[in-house]
């Protein structure tokens, strides 16, 4: 079984994922890390600007050395929408997504295009959501969490920012599939959101 899960940035859809992940026993893909790393390595060398660079650069990642506590910061979070919006560096991750979610058994891979792009034919897809305020404020815990220094202001204008961009893209734009179920986790504590999400699963998977 594949579940699909996509939304904008901290809508929820991550810890989501790593639930069902571990509920069903399934491998769980965060894809946003595939364009955090990157969006990294582009910075790194100084290239961000530079197309071709970014291309390259997804060509030949190395998935066995994602390290999520170095990408999830918010700087890597810009630098990964940057990249992501050129369709060289979206098609030079599509068959590692494809594969990984061709695992037997089933997968679940979260992002932005998952429902839409590399896996259409998912039976179980949720577009997970929230108010941009509510999602401003969790990724700022989580961000303050971590050490980092940040305002909440700075980290709503940066999600703005993110959703415009993720969404106004010609390649492969944040999208809700015709078939994927809306879950809005503005109003849920994160059981209840699991629950719902369970629910929808289920639903689809009977
Ligand atoms: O989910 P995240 O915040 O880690 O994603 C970082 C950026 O990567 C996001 O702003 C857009 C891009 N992304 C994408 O375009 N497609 C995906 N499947 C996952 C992430």
């Amino acid at each position: 079984m594949v579940i699909a899960i996509d939304g904008p940035a901290a809508s929820g859809k991550g810890t989501l994922a790593r639930r069902l992940a571990a509920h069903y026993g399934l491998p769980h893909l965060d894809t946003g890390l595939l364009y955090r790393a990157v969006g990294a390595r582009c910075l790194a060398d100084g290239r961000l600007g530079d197309e071709a660079a970014s291309v390259k650069a997804a060509q030949s990642l190395d998935v066995s050395v994602l390290d999520p506590d170095a990408l999830r910061t918010a700087e890597l979070g810009e630098a990964a929408s940057v990249v992501a919006a050129r369709p060289g560096v979206r098609a030079a991750l599509l068959d590692l997504q494809r594969r990984f979610a061709g695992q037997t058994g089933g997968a679940v891979l979260d992002g932005r295009d998952i429902g839409t792009v590399i896996c259409p034919d998912a039976p179980a897809k949720l577009f997970v959501t929230a108010r941009p305020e509510v999602r401003a404020d969790r990724r700022f815990r989580e961000l303050v969490g971590r050490g980092e220094e940040i305002t909440y202001d700075a980290v709503l204008a940066d999600i703005l920012k993110r959703d415009e961009r993720d969404s106004g893209r010609s390649s492969a734009p944040l999208l809700k599939a015709d078939d994927a179920v809306l879950l809005d986790t503005s109003d849920l504590g994160i059981e209840a959101a699991f629950a719902a999400a369970l629910a929808i699963v289920e639903a689809r998977r009977g």
